[in-house]
């Protein structure tokens, strides 16, 4: 549905975009991942159109962006990091001017209209002034004026930027139920691991303008090989656990009454290690398993932390 080979933008002596190329199947969530000035919201604005790739080709549908963008735009839906919705005009009114700019006729408007205010839950709302409303309805907002149009595919950059938890949890449902519901393809930009972790199918890093790994969250978290199991117990002092040195072990820490063991397949040596344990006589008061995160896969590539960067901006 998304294919784009090779872009790169520049804004001056500014490389905001080096060479990324990425495909996106139909129907699925694709989320770009990286800290602010990583290149995500130049790379969107190159794939629904609004800019001009310095080189390289963007496919939508099979359609050209700088050939066809006619055609392109007539198939995308796409929703802004900074929100332009108008604060004088009601919910319903924003809709329907909206239908109006894509020539939907008086009533299509009424009926697409009604349809996307019920599914984004804001029919309540909908003859209220925006300037009333929260950040959260008017991300909702904003997704129901895409909607509208019915787009195969929808680009949504930085789609929960402000939105305190509760609400981006509800815009995370909403995005899930399109896919599920109405099989859209969806690209979205994020600097939250969270988010992308939650919602995507595939995931690619982007740093410096760079595409630095790409893949589904499992197996980028996979490729970490590592999870990190703590025992605590009445260890002896001086304990050290006999598989130490076994291929699956990638570190062993040991603190006084706590034991912490890195291990590859981490679920699959629980049992290993309480065997182990036991026939050291060590009897086991808790063990817990945390399995490394996206974050730390970030880390892993790029060297710095995402949240580091936010702070920065
Ligand atoms: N219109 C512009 N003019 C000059 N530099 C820009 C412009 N837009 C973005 N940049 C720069 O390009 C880089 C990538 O920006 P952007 O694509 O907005 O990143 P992100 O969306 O990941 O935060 C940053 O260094 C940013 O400062
Ligand atoms: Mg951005």
């Amino acid at each position: 549905m998304i294919d784009a080979l090779n872009l790169t933008k520049s804004y001056g002596s500014i490389a905001a975009v080096r060479d990324v190329s990425l495909t996106v199947a139909p129907a699925e969530i694709y989320a770009l991942l990286g800290p602010n000035g990583a290149g995500k919201s130049t790379t969107i604005h190159m794939l629904t159109t609004l800019l001009t790739p310095d080189s390289g080709t963007v496919r939508i549908n099979g359609h050209d962006t700088v050939q066809n963008p006619d055609a392109v735009r007539r198939i995308i839906g796409v929703t802004f990091q900074d929100l332009v919705l108008d604060r004088d005009l009601t919910g319903r009114e924003c809709l329907d001017y909206a239908g109006r700019l894509y020539n939907l006729d008086r009533s299509l408007r009424r009926q697409r209209i009604s349809e996307v205010l019920e599914l984004v839950e804001l029919g309540a709302a909908a003859d209220r002034l925006t300037g009333t409303y929260s950040g959260g309805m008017k991300r909702r907002l904003e997704l129901a004026r895409c909607l509208m149009m019915h787009p195969l595919v929808l680009f949504l950059d930085e789609p929960t930027q402000g939105l305190d938890p509760q609400h981006r949890v509800q815009v995370w449902q909403y995005i899930k139920n399109l896919r599920t519901q109405n099989g859209m393809t969806v690209m979205l930009t994020t600097h939250a691991m969270d988010e992308a972790e939650t919602l995507a199918d595939t995931v690619g890093i982007i740093d410096n303008g760079l595409m630095v790994r790409e893949g589904t969250p499992d197996a980028l978290i996979g490729a970490l090989g590592s999870a990190y199991i703590r025992v605590t117990a009445a260890f002896p002092a001086g304990y050290v656990p006999g598989f130490g040195t076994e291929a699956w072990v990638t570190m062993v820490d040991a603190q006084p009454g706590v034991l912490t063991i890195g291990a590859m397949h981490g679920a699959r040596q629980m049992t290993t290690i309480i065997e182990h344990l036991t026939r050291d006589g060590i009897e086991i008061m808790d063990m817990s398993m945390t399995r490394p995160s996206l974050g730390d896969v970030f880390l892993q590539v790029t060297g710095r932390t995402l949240r580091d960067e936010g702070a920065r901006q």
